[in-house]
Parts: structure tokens; sequence; C-alpha cells
């Protein structure tokens, strides 16, 4: 749940305002788009909701913590053990083969190295990159690396999953897929929050949120979902 949701950056002695007061409720088991123009505080909503950075004014309220309130650390560690980010740019590492890309997010979580492997083959077997596994980053297409970033994000099986952009660089067939992937964990009961600029992807949501100069400027229900409140 978010409440009265403001982020000011300051640089440099400018003043830029984000999100101008946003208010929002979040089903478990609810697959929600946010659409809205380049710059209209998309990213910095999924980086609030992703514990990725702290509001300037109001509350992040997950799971009953409220993460505007925990120190770096602790909001580090939820971070870590609830929430899987699909980034806009890919965040690859490119010195490392894709199968240890896929597996970083299980070390921090310390899963002993054998089931990290498997793990990460089988995710990526399901973004059907297993012929890909044991190269570098560098060696793969745009739309190869980021069904890698993809399937980096939901080897952890994280509970919140919030996706910038997943499709962006995608053929519409290799966009499907990652679609279906993301509405079968909303399914599953893990919340799925994507920003999108293609209204197709948006129309895969339950519900989708529209974005303009920080502020939702209006909400639409695609499909009525039986979840429980979080
Ligand atoms: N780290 C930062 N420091 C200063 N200003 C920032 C920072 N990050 C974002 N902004 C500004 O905040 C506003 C919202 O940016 P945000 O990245 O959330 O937009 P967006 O909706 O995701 O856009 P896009 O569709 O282009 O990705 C913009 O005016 C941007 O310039
Ligand atoms: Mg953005």
């Amino acid at each position: 749940m978010i409440k009265d949701l403001k982020k000011i950056y300051r640089s440099n002695g400018i003043e830029t305002v984000a999100l101008n007061g946003v208010n929002l409720k979040i089903k478990r088991g609810e697959m929600l788009a946010i659409v809205g123009p380049s710059g209209s505080g998309k990213s910095t909503l999924l980086n609030m909701l992703g514990a990725l950075d702290k509001p300037t004014e109001g509350s992040v309220v997950i799971d009953g913590v409220d993460i505007s309130k925990i120190d770096d650390n602790r909001r580090a560690d939820f971070r870590n053990k609830k929430i899987g980010f699909v980034f806009q740019s890919y965040n690859l590492i490119n010195r490392l083969k894709v199968v240890d890309n896929v597996e970083l997010p299980l070390m921090l979580l310390e899963v002993p190295q054998e089931t990290r492997r498997s793990l990460a083959l089988s995710m990526l077997r399901e973004v059907g990159l297993d012929s890909k596994s044991f190269k570098k980053p560098t060696q793969l297409s745009g739309g190869e690396q980021q069904r890698v970033a993809v399937a980096r994000a939901l080897v952890t099986q994280p509970s919140i999953i919030l996706a910038d952009e997943p499709t962006g660089n995608l053929d519409s067939k290799s966009g499907a897929v990652v679609v279906s992937l993301l509405r079968e964990l909303a399914r599953k009961g893990n919340t799925v929050i994507v920003v999108t600029h293609n209204m197709e992807v948006a129309r895969a949501a339950d519900r989708i949120i529209y974005i303009r100069d920080g502020k939702i400027e209006k909400e639409e229900v695609v499909s009525m979902v039986q979840v429980e409140k979080t």
C-alpha cells in the first residue's frame, strides 16, 4: 500500500518532483500495469515499490513493513528475500557467464552451489535460453539479454515481481513468452507490477494505472481478480 507518496530528487541544488502524491493499493496475486509518458515517474514508483529507494514523503507498506521507516540494511535484506526486479537496463554482469548472472540473487540468499546451478539452468530453460547458458551476455542479442534479466529476477521465486519495460527489446514472440511467464506468476499468487509502453502488454494485466507528472491520472480495471488484500 502506498500513501501520499512523494519523491523529490535533489541534485546540484535542482529539485525534480518525480512523484507528487501517489496513493495506491495493490493486491496479492494481482498483475498491475503502469503506463505513462517518458519522465512521468514510472521507474521512480517502481523503485519505491521495490524498496530500492526511500520516498521523500509518505509511506510504502509491503506485507506489513513500512519500507520508508527501516534502515538501508534491513531494506536490502527485505528486497533480496521478497522482490524480483527486471530493470529497464538489464544490469547484467558481462564478465560473468549467463548462468552465473542468473545465480547471483541465489548467492545473496546463500543457496548452496549445486542447487543454485540447477535452479538457474531450469529458469533459463523456461525463458528459452538453455543453449546460451554458458555464454557471456555480450555474445547474446538484446532480446536474449532481456530474457536473462527476466530469468535472474524470477529464479528466487520472489513474492513480488517488478518489471520495467520487460518486453522493450523483444520481438513479439519472445515478448509473449515473457508476458505469459508474468501472467502465470500472478496466477500462482505472486504480485506482478509491470511498467510498459506497450498497450498489448498492459492489457494482459488485471489493472492499468496511468501516470502523468508524478500523479495517477486514471485507473482502468481490465479483469476482476479474486485475490486477498495485502
Ligand atoms: N536519480 C535522479 N536524479 C534526479 N532526477 C531524476 C533521477 N531519476 C529520475 N529523475 C527525474 O524524475 C522524473 C521521473 O523519472 P522516471 O525515471 O521515474 O521516469 P519514467 O516515467 O520511468 O520515464 P521513462 O519512460 O523515460 O523511463 C524525470 O523528470 C527524471 O528526469
Ligand atoms: Mg523509466
